[in-house]
């Protein structure tokens, strides 16, 4: 794993989530209670989960509604067992950094 800049410092509004390209992955990164990164496709039709609604630590996907645990990548409706990758996120002098 290596620590990557993915962002300047405020380029994510509290609350909000940012999809990123990084790698050739797409991966969402929440601010809501410190910043969390998962991979950003929904396993139902491939819908973006960043521009999804927040709510503690669960995020909507905005297509059909099934819902992920943002620490965990959980998918939380529907099939059992599935979870979508998750990284560690650390905001640096500089940036937002992304172990992956
Ligand atoms: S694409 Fe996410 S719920 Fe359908």
């Amino acid at each position: 794993m290596t620590w990557k800049k993915v962002a300047e410092k405020d380029a994510i509004a509290p609350g909000k989530g940012k999809e990123f390209t990084v790698d050739g992955k797409k991966i969402a990164i929440f601010n809501q209670n410190g910043f969390h990164a998962l991979d950003s496709i929904c396993v139902h039709q491939d819908g973006s989960l960043a521009p999804g609604k927040l709510d503690g630590d669960v995020v909507e996907c905005p297509l059909h509604f099934w819902h992920y645990n943002i620490k965990t990548g959980e998918l939380l409706d529907y099939i059992k067992g599935v979870k979508l990758e998750t990284y560690k996120v650390e905001v640096k002098k500089d940036g937002i950094y992304l172990d992956i």
